[in-house]
């Protein structure tokens, strides 16, 4: 069931004498009184003030009647709270006469029992992060992904004009659009390209361009753009050291190279699943590479590893111009 988030079953707020009616009786003095402070649902009232279900469903229903109080649902639960959105005379005898019901025998207990509940339920929400701090990144959690972080702080770097070689169908090269300058995305598959190009027409991504190309002689002017990241494209390169030579090009001085990849693996099924040319690469051979091709301040890193086996690591290298 989906939950309600306003107030709902509000009756206008009647006049002072059906006010007066409502709340003549002391027991329906104590509920408007514990309402007036919280929102709080029937069990809540029950553990407060140890009174039957029925006879505070009965109690609430004549107040909600009275429009002095209103509901919400949320789930299963339904939860009350005094309605405060009376006319003003209402309202100023609806305060008095809750002030007057403090004066009822029950209403120092009602006090601390308020307390008491409305501190548990502050314990309930934290119950479940208590019990999954420690492992919480690792579980699942609705709507924490890292595509999710990626929009995030996609939208934080500066706006750069990028090239995302090898770029498949442009997951990534969506991403960066919605913050970059430019991304021009290069893939040698016909059919990549195109669906890449239509899907980000579809999503009004001006600043992203498909080319057809090869990623060892990108379509792409020298010293014209400011990022050049291959992700996990790299290892289909038949010269990898030919395509970092060729970032090195079409990088303006400063710019940065970016490579995700993997780790050196002997999975050779990866050639056939995959279509890998490469069983990934040494940190050794990456960084010779770049330093051949004039990269400078290269850094090297293991970033991940996947639980399941084959327990690809995915290397993330990074120089600049
Ligand atoms: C594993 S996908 C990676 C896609 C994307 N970069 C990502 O991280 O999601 C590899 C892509 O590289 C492209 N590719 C393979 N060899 C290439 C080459 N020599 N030049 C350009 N693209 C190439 C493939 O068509 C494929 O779209």
């Amino acid at each position: 069931m989906q939950a309600a988030t306003a107030f709902d079953n509000v009756q206008p707020m009647s006049g002072i004498l059906k006010a007066l009616r409502a709340l003549a009786d002391p027991t329906r003095l104590r509920l408007a009184a514990l309402l007036g402070s919280d929102e709080l649902s029937v069990n809540e009232l029950q553990e407060i003030t140890s009174l039957g279900q029925s006879r505070i469903s009965t109690h609430l229903g004549q107040l909600q009647e009275a429009g002095l109080v209103q509901s919400r649902r949320e789930g299963k639960r339904t939860f009350y709270r005094l309605n405060k959105n009376g006319d003003k005379s209402t309202m100023e005898f609806v305060d008095f006469a809750i002030r007057g019901g403090r004066e009822l025998p029950e209403h120092s207990a009602d006090a601390v029992n308020l307390r008491r509940i409305l501190g548990l339920r502050r314990e309930q929400a934290q119950v479940y992060f208590n019990q999954v701090a420690g492992r919480f990144d690792r579980s699942y959690g609705p709507g924490r992904s890292w595509q999710a972080f990626g929009h995030l702080l996609l939208r934080i770097i500066p706006p750069l004009e990028i090239a995302d070689l090898g770029s498949g169908e442009g997951l990534l090269s969506e991403l960066l659009a919605r913050g970059a300058k430019r991304v021009i995305a290069v893939d040698n598959s016909e059919k990549m390209v195109t669906f890449g190009a239509e899907k980000a027409k579809k999503n009004g991504l001006k600043n992203l361009e498909f080319r057809l190309g090869d990623l060892e002689t990108p379509p792409i002017s020298p010293a014209s753009v400011d990022l050049v990241i291959l992700s996990q494209a790299l290892h289909h390169a038949a010269t990898p050291s030919t395509a970092i030579a060729s970032a090195h090009r079409i990088l303006r001085t400063g710019g940065q190279i970016m490579i995700l990849d993997l780790l050196e693996h002997d999975f050779e099924k990866a050639r056939e699943l995959y279509g890998d040319r490469w069983l990934g690469f040494k940190t050794s051979d990456l960084h010779r590479w770049l330093e051949n091709a004039g990269f400078k301040k290269i850094e090297l890193s293991v970033v991940a590893r996947e639980e399941q086996p084959p327990h690809f690591e995915t290397l993330l290298a990074r120089a600049e111009k």
